[in-house]
């Protein structure tokens, strides 16, 4: 009897160790798969003072045509005020962690506006944002870095980006972006009071490609007269020159914002001071715009529209120093370096138009193509040219 009793407790042992054993098994597999899903934020959550999200959406000027999104959206404050507040036509926030999401949720339909916002459990940098006009942010600077090439590359001209306190700068003497040496200079900085200390909100504008070479003629009595523009471009910065009658004059004053491109020519025409103050939309390879005209012959207001010349971007160009190979992959540009014979990659890679702009390690690499040449420069002092090769 004893015998028995003890052979059952033994089996009822075995049974319960084995079951604890699967158990702990599927646990272990089940949480490193729900591990593997939400790998950890690469930022910890602080939500913004909501004085501050009414700065960030009044900046950006928010309305009922926008559509805002908040990567890394915490509560949901930012899209939430932006629907309710500012009657953004729709509002999206994304969050790795899921409980944000939760709150998000349950903030959306206490403020009543769940008919216009969404909000996804998701890496920020796997979402899809080719449908904002308004990106909103408070990630961290290496983040916001990280982020740089994916906001040019599916953010269309003239959608703003608005970042609670920090920048786009590679390279600054201390943070602040009047010291922003080198990287993503904003359009606009704002000093906010909050409750606790003052935060700082970066403004930018995402700029139309003008890189390249632009032509269009003007009639005078002496016939037709050919203006060549050739333009570089480093992010929303742009500069260069225009040539009529072989005298090349740089262009001064040149801003772009979205696609409204805008610069001014100063010559000497007849010992005559002659200022041309040009602006114009950007729509592919057109600008269509006007210009005003101070002194000379032809003073007054005419209409001005210019072409670019075709370029290709894509293909292998090579240089004594590497080979950049430009493809276009899923309708992207993808770029990747390659030296002595091992290709990389390259994350931070970027084109405006006909420019390009990208960084290896610690050289940036700028330029423009024409034909079957880029030329350009290595971080904005060394001269750079590379050929086009098979
Ligand atoms: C500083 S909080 C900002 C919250 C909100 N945007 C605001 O301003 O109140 C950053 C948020 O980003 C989220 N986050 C961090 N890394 C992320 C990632 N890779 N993808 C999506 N969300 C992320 C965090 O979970 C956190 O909620």
């Amino acid at each position: 009897m004893r015998l028995r009793r003890l052979l059952r407790w033994l089996t009822l042992g075995a049974i319960a160790l084995g079951l604890l054993n699967w158990v702990g098994f599927h646990a272990l597999t089940v949480g490193a798969l729900v591990i593997a899903q939400q790998r950890p934020p690469d930022v910890p959550y602080v939500p913004t003072p909501e004085e501050v999200v009414r700065e960030m959406l009044r900046v950006a000027r928010v309305g009922k045509e926008d559509v805002v999104y908040d990567l890394g959206c915490g509560d949901g404050r930012i899209v939430i005020t932006a629907a309710k507040e500012f009657g953004a036509k729709r509002g999206v926030g994304v969050d790795i962690d899921p409980e944000r999401i939760r709150e998000s949720n349950e903030n959306a339909r206490k403020a009543g506006v769940t008919d216009r916002v969404r909000f996804f459990q998701q890496d920020l940098f796997e979402t899809d944002i080719r449908d904002a006009t308004v990106v909103t942010l408070y990630l961290l600077p290496s983040i916001n870095i990280k982020l740089r090439p994916k906001l040019f590359r599916e953010l269309r001209p003239g959608s703003r980006v608005v970042s609670h306190d920090f920048d786009m700068c590679d390279y600054c003497e201390e943070e602040g972006s009047a010291k922003c040496i080198r990287g993503w200079h904003p359009d606009r900085v704002l000093r906010v009071r909050g409750p606790y200390r003052e935060h700082t909100v970066y403004y930018w504008v995402i700029p139309s490609g003008v890189a390249g070479t632009w032509r269009w003629t003007v009639s005078t009595p002496r016939g037709e007269r050919e203006y060549v523009l050739r333009l570089s471009q480093r992010f929303q910065r742009v500069s260069g020159s225009v040539t009529t009658d072989n005298q090349s004059t740089p262009i001064t004053n040149a801003q772009l914002v979205g696609n409204q491109l805008t610069f001014t020519v100063t010559r000497e025409i007849r010992d005559q001071k002659v200022t041309m103050r040009f602006e114009g939309r950007v729509e592919g390879d057109t600008i269509t715009g006007s210009v005003e005209i101070q002194g000379g012959p032809f003073a007054g207001k005419r209409n001005w529209v210019a072409k670019r010349d075709k370029f290709v971007l894509t293909g292998t160009w090579r240089w004594q120093g590497g080979t950049l190979r430009i493809e276009r992959r899923n309708g992207d540009l993808v770029a990747t370096w390659s030296e002595g014979g091992k290709a990389s990659p390259i994350a931070d890679f970027y084109a405006w138009g006909a420019g390009i702009y990208f960084r290896v390690g610690d050289q940036i690499y700028e330029g423009v193509v024409e034909g079957d040449r880029i030329t350009g420069t290595i971080n904005g002092t060394q001269s750079w040219s590379a050929q086009r090769g098979q």
